[in-house]
């Protein structure tokens, strides 16, 4: 047991939440996101038993960090996460630095008592997902990996009808993530197009995003064959070594076959994330751009016609209709608002911080609803595959390490 301390969570007199301090670890798009949500969860309509006290924000530069911690409502701001760690006031520490900031201050903090959030991909690669994986689980830290698509509630309603067997036998998945904010070739150099800092491109950054929804819906992935692609590789900054793009096609190891593609080339495409899963009985899509809905084709269920009645026969078999997941007894939407009344991307992170609390605060358990690190670490390995797959021209046979490999 590395743990050097466990955080007490009894409940406070009379039930009320007992507060948890939380570490932010950056403060750029995700470390606002998580704060926003943070926050937000004290005026949610339901409460976990832990209620989220922003302790501390850590950031590289001063006079930013500081700034953010004024503007988010944290009572301190450092530039050295180390003093995260060290801060008996902290319980949770959720890492939203760069991707080569991931390992050591997430293994850190898990050995110094505190549960971790870390964003996605969990590391630059399988064996540093591997390694935190571990690390933090022997530690005895709940631990979350950062895969907020779970946590749309249509993404929830699909995976529930899917696990229902609502669809069938699954036969495909196909799923891509597409942007374009390095069309133009003018676009400057950041650590999300340095290998050292990101570990890949869109492979890891967008590609981890559809390979954890191909997982969560459909099951693990056995081989793969990809291509992967560098457009520009010089830009205003310096060299460019990850990847612009990935396409890759999965075999799953329950028989289905799919393809997964993502890109930040894609003119007109801002942030798409759109899958599509086809089974022996219906079929669903989902698109990110229009993310309060799901899509479904499922022939054999009843359909109530204007008046209540059964639809006409045929009817029920033509093309996908919409549904509006916004119903209360929709998965998460009971904390939220009445029907009808829509929420966004940032919600995905109030439901995924929630859950977070409930597990470290209840004791219920992250998976597999949520993603923890072993599905970070899983994710990983998938990734791999597709980037040796590319490099070889060759199908990768996909093998997991459990817990107690040590390769
Ligand atoms: N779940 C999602 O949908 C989603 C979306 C965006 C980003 N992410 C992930 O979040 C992570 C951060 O991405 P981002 O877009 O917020 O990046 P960003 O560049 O906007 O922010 C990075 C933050 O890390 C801080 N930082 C960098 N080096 C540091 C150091 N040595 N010590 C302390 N702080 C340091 C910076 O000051 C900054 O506040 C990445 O792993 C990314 O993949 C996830």
């Amino acid at each position: 047991m590395e743990r050097e301390e466990s955080l007490s969570t009894a409940p406070g007199a009379r039930g009320e939440p007992v507060e948890i301090g939380v570490g932010m670890i950056g403060h750029g798009f995700i470390g606002r996101a998580h704060s926003i949500a943070l926050r937000k969860l004290e005026w949610a309509a339901t409460v976990p038993s832990l209620r989220p006290r922003l302790v501390a924000i850590c950031g590289r530069d001063g006079a930013a960090t500081e700034s953010a911690a004024r503007r988010f409502g944290y009572e301190r701001a450092s530039t050295d996460w180390r003093d995260l760690i060290a801060d008996p006031a902290i319980g949770l520490v959720s890492n939203g630095g760069p991707n080569g900031l991931h390992a050591e201050p997430t293994i850190a903090a898990a050995r110094a008592g505190k549960h971790v959030l870390c964003e996605k991909p969990l590391g630059r690669d399988a064996d540093e997902a591997y390694e935190i994986w571990t690390a933090v689980a022997r530690a005895g830290a709940v631990h979350m990996a950062g895969f907020n698509f779970r946590f749309f509630p249509a993404v929830a309603l699909a995976q529930r009808l899917i696990a229902d067997g609502a669809l069938g036998e699954i036969r495909h998945f196909r799923a891509r993530y597409l942007q374009s904010w390095l069309v133009d070739p003018a676009a400057p150099v950041t650590w999300r197009l340095d290998g050292a800092a990101a570990g890949s491109g869109a492979l890891g950054d967008l590609g981890s995003h559809v390979v954890d929804l191909a997982r969560h819906l459909v099951g693990e992935p056995a081989a793969v064959t990809a291509r992967t692609a560098t457009f520009v590789g010089e830009r205003p900054g310096g060299h460019v070594d990850v990847d612009d793009a990935f396409a890759a096609t999965v075999a799953f190891e329950q028989g289905a076959i799919g393809t997964l593609e993502g890109s930040r080339v894609a003119p007109g495409r801002k942030n798409q994330l759109a899958f599509e899963v086809n089974g022996t009985r219906g079929s669903l899509a989902f698109d990110q751009e229009r993310m309060n809905e799901l899509q479904v084709h499922l022939p054999e269920a009843p359909e109530a016609g204007e008046h209540g009645s059964a639809a006409p026969a045929g009817m029920a078999a033509a093309g996908f209709r919409r549904v509006l997941v916004s119903e209360q007894h929709h998965p998460f939407l009971a904390q939220s608002w009445p029907a009808g009344h829509t929420i966004g991307w940032e919600d995905s992170f109030v439901f995924e911080f929630e859950h977070l609390l409930r597990a470290i605060g209840d004791g219920t358990q992250v998976g597999p609803l949520g993603a923890d690190f072993e599905d970070g670490y899983r994710c990983a390995e998938v990734c791999d595959a597709i980037a040796r797959a590319a490099r070889t021209g060759t199908e990768q046979q996909i093998s997991y390490r459990d817990l107690d490999d040590h390769t």
